[in-house]
């Protein structure tokens, strides 16, 4: 684990965006700086941090963690189904097959959770039982664990839009995605989650749900984006999971929960002009994104050296050179 003066002294080098020139323009997401170059996608995982649907603020190391994170798992199930990824050439930077995306993500889920309006605990809570096009069982609990895992897909908002709920009929019926590539996807992501949650369980955590994004490329099918991160999944800690669920305490969780207490706290939800995060969370949140990362790897996260702008220019630079 990094000391916590080293991620207190690399506060002040954020990497909140980076300029590169002779990619083309920049595209930006909330969490990602894109170039397209050639048939590729050069991918720059920033260290911004979302939540509510908006970028919050920075978060030290947050962009080296995802990155480096999603490559274990690439690697980890790239038998399942092809990936994105082509080559890692700075701990920030992936380098992708630039695919077209479908405009649906796949949200799996394997525990009936969630405070969001998408989650499933929501909808359950307020009486529905058909959620997503699947029955749900009377008498569930909150955080109780599902007899199997589920999909609960949803559009694929555009900038500022919220997601949407969706049901596997009518993303047929709105011809979002073919029957019959729609139904690999299914096979794809629940094979995924299989995957994550079998080695997430021998490193001590829960997969409790998470998301996933599937391309065209070339008339394969093709997992792109991210995968098991802190920021498409929510993790907890296994070994307290049963007792604090009998007792009816919230599990003990690496997700953006806390984040969002914190905000909670200044009286903050999502609208308006989000307060300025203080040091100590941004230190705190630091530590949970490289904890996780060493949990799940089994690695000791190594960290790519602030300010990281020169560093990843050139490494990119030389890759295509
Ligand atoms: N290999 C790929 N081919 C095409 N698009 C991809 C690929 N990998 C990722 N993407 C897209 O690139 C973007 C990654 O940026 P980022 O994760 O910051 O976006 P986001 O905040 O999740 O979503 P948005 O772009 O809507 O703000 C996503 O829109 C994702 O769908
Ligand atoms: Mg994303």
């Amino acid at each position: 684990m990094l000391k916590k003066n080293t991620i207190q002294k690399s506060i002040k080098h954020l990497l909140r965006t980076i300029e590169l020139s002779g990619f083309g323009d920049k595209h930006q997401g909330k969490v990602r700086d894109i170039y397209l170059f050639g048939d590729y996608r050069i991918l720059i995982t920033t260290d911004r941090i979302s939540a509510f649907d908006r970028v919050l603020g920075y978060i030290p190391y947050k962009g080296q963690v995802l990155n480096q994170l999603s490559q274990f798992w690439f690697e980890k199930t790239k038998d399942i189904v092809a990936n994105h990824l082509v080559s890692v050439p700075h701990p920030n930077v992936a380098v992708a097959k630039n695919a077209r995306p479908y405009p649906v993500e796949m949200v799996v889920r394997g525990y009936i959770s969630g405070v969001t309006k998408t989650s499933i605990w929501k909808a359950y809570e307020s009486g529905e039982r058909v959620i997503y096009g699947i029955k749900f069982p009377h008498g569930l609990s909150k955080n109780q664990k599902l007899e199997r895992p589920v999909i609960t897909p949803t559009t694929k908002a555009e900038h500022g839009a919220h997601d949407e709920r969706l049901t596997r009929e009518e993303i047929i019926s709105r011809k979002l995605v073919k029957p019959d590539i729609y139904h690999k996807m299914e096979k794809a992501a629940l094979a995924l989650f299989a995957r994550g949650s079998d080695i997430c369980k021998r490193k001590g955590l829960i997969l409790v749900d998470t998301k996933y994004e599937f391309a065209d490329y070339n008339g394969q099918l093709m997992l792109i984006d991210e995968i098991h991160t802190p920021d498409s999944s929510r993790f907890w800690k296994a070994d307290t999971y049963r007792e604090r669920f009998a007792k009816g305490l919230e599990p003990e969780n690496f997700d953006k929960e806390f984040l969002r207490l914190w905000y909670a706290k200044k009286n903050y939800r999502g609208d308006g002009e989000p307060p300025n995060m203080s040091k100590e969370l941004q230190i705190a949140t630091s530590e949970r994104y490289i904890k996780i990362y060493e949990m799940i790897t089994g690695r000791k996260f190594i960290a790519g050296k602030y300010p990281l702008v020169k560093e990843i220019a050139l490494s990119i630079k030389k890759y295509f050179s």
